[in-house]
């Protein structure tokens, strides 16, 4: 049987997810997950002209938060290896005319960014489909691309710690939301699976040790109690 961690599996996960992602996305998080992006992005508090790479960018929900302070020599490098969220996120470089926005269609493992060619790094909800092993590569790709100096900022949606809180929260991921899936999109499997990720995923705790690992600066955050958790640091100079 396929792992869920296959990444022909999440590619086809997304694929099949991307007509009804960002709506369902935003209606089931009441609008939390936009905060979580602008709270994730404003931690890099990103400086015009810098080059920042979104990885996991999906159909660009991130964006509008990167590039709030973005010049006309600003540079964005968006990279997802689902065919379907990048052709929509395609469809969104018009409302930016004034930055230079590449968009890769790749695997985060055998990306194409040269070594040590960005300011900052970030990544909206692209943590809990990977495993630990995939999340040591993710954080050996992130220290290859940064600058010395440069810093990052990753966010995930995260089960909370406090135990009434964590219940209601896990019915809601695992019942609420799948059956939200199947009433408006007659599709209930794809929306189970992100229980099932957030579940394994727990919070980005042991995304801070490996990335502390990886000799970065890295600091843990939570969002909102714990319903979101994420990493934030830099890469230190030699
Ligand atoms: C939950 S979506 C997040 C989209 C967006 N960043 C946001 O803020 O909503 C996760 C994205 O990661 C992409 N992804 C997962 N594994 C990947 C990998 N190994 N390489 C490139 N993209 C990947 C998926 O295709 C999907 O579009």
């Amino acid at each position: 049987m396929k792992s869920v961690y296959d990444p022909a599996f999440v590619e086809h996960l997304f694929d099949d997810m991307s007509a009804s992602y960002d709506r369902m996305n935003y209606i089931t998080s009441f609008g939390f997950s936009e905060m979580w992006r602008k709270q994730c992005a404003r931690h890099l508090d990103i400086c015009p002209g810098a080059v920042t790479v979104d990885l996991m960018t999906g159909m660009g929900e991130c964006w509008a938060h990167i590039l709030q302070k973005s010049g006309p020599s600003s540079t964005l490098i968006a990279l997802d290896f689902s065919a379907e969220m990048i052709r929509r996120a395609a469809s969104k470089k018009v409302k930016y005319p004034n930055t230079r926005i590449e968009i890769l269609k790749e695997n985060v493992f055998g990306n194409s960014i040269p070594d040590a060619s960005a300011d900052y790094v970030i990544s909206g909800f692209g943590l809990k489909t990977f495993d630990e092993t995939q999340l040591e590569g993710l954080a050996t790709e992130i220290h290859r691309i940064l600058k010395p100096g440069g810093r990052f900022s990753l966010v995930d949606v995260s089960v909370p710690s406090n135990r009434v809180f964590k219940l209601f929260y896990l019915f809601y991921l695992k019942r609420v939301i799948p059956f939200l899936g199947r009433i408006f999109l007659g599709n209930p499997e794809t929306y189970r699976m992100l229980g099932v990720y957030t579940e394994a995923f727990q919070n980005a705790r042991h995304v801070e040790a490996i990335f502390r690992k990886n000799a970065f600066e890295v600091e843990y955050l939570e969002y909102f109690f714990g319903c979101a958790s994420g990493v934030k640091g830099r890469k230190a100079h030699p």
